[in-house]
């Protein structure tokens, strides 16, 4: 699909929304790049009729919130800031299953949005659904692999009209349109739009979701750091979850019970398919010693991924 010049691309993608749109439009814009490129698309092919939202679910990543403030606000776009992290985490209380968990997000999507159309008045929402988000969510032929929150998670009630600009880009696509609209998080790793919710296996209490916030920081900042002074490649994409497996473990000479934390690093293209990231054993061990320590009680035993996709996917839900 990419040998038109990336220019030609992106005139006609705002094309075909100036030409889709001509009303108001909701757009989610969680920072990453999918939603980042799709809002800038909007923004200049609708301007102000684009209302973009920033919904603060619980499972964001730490100081997300506030880079993607400062993110949008350098790029002169208005961006409303919706905390909705109670609501999220109520309706996910006792929800333990994969796809239901989608289900239940995708819905609270709906809803906040609905919310900011009776504000708003919009008719459209813009999604930035790419390719292998409705590729895995199924339809036709394909078997479901897991409902995209921004694709099979969608509620059938919902009162909006769905606009997708990248829906026929991959990864690797979408990372160079970014690129040539000069959008800050071009580079940055991808971040499942249900966040820290897919990496917290097991009951989402928010003191399990913040033990798994920590981790992926961890895990983030050494991995970003030792690449960055030349002691490993730095991986595709690569965070920690946070496993309801216990086990017996050791601190001083107290026996604690605590939980499992694995960390995830892989290798990809477009995360079609992935390889997992052959990290030094050094650097994993710096990541275990600093997770046990931050999380101690809570987490005593720290795993490595060694699962390619297929036959894993990258995310554990
Ligand atoms: P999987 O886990 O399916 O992930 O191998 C492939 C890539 O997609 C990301 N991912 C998502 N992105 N909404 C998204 O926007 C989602 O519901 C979702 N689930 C997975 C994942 O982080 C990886 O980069």
């Amino acid at each position: 699909m990419i040998f038109l010049k990336i220019e030609i691309l992106i005139e006609e993608a705002i094309d075909a929304l100036k030409s889709n749109i001509d009303d108001t439009a909701i757009i989610a814009c969680s920072g990453g790049i999918d939603s980042s490129v799709a809002a800038v698309l909007a923004h200049k092919a609708i301007g102000s009729m684009l209302h973009c939202v920033y919904v603060d679910t619980g499972f964001m990543r730490k100081d997300e919130s506030n880079e993607v403030k400062e993110m949008f606000a350098n790029m002169g776009i208005n961006l409303k800031v919706v905390n909705a992290s109670k609501q999220f985490f109520s309706e996910l209380e006792n929800v333990t299953d994969p796809e239901e968990k989608r289900k239940v997000i995708g819905e609270q999507f709906i809803r906040v949005f609905e919310d900011e159309q009776r504000i708003c008045g919009a008719k459209y929402l813009v999604q930035g659904t790419i390719a292998p988000d409705w590729i895995e969510s199924g339809g036709g032929e394909r078997d479901v692999i897991k409902s995209h929150h921004n694709v099979g998670g969608l509620p059938d009630d919902v009162n909006l009209i769905i606009v997708e600009p990248l829906r026929e880009f991959y990864k690797d696509e979408v990372r160079k349109i970014a690129r040539e609209l000069s959008i800050e998080s071009s580079e940055r790793q991808p971040f499942p739009g249900p966040g820290l919710a897919v990496r917290v296996l097991g009951d989402l209490t928010p003191e399990r979701v913040e033990a798994c916030r920590e981790a992926c920081f961890i895990v983030e900042k050494n991995l970003e750091k030792a690449a960055s002074s030349g002691r490993c490649e730095l991986p595709w994409q690569y965070f920690a979850a946070l496993l309801p497996v216990r086990s017996v473990g050791v601190h001083g000479d107290v026996r604690v019970h605590g939980e499992t934390v694995v960390v995830r690093a892989v290798s990809s293209l477009d995360g079609m398919s992935a390889r997992y990231s052959t990290i030094p054993h050094d650097i994993l061990t710096e990541i275990s010693t600093e997770i046990t320590n931050k999380l101690k009680g809570q987490v005593n035993r720290v795993v490595y991924d060694i699962t390619h996709k297929p036959p894993g996917t990258i995310e554990w839900e």
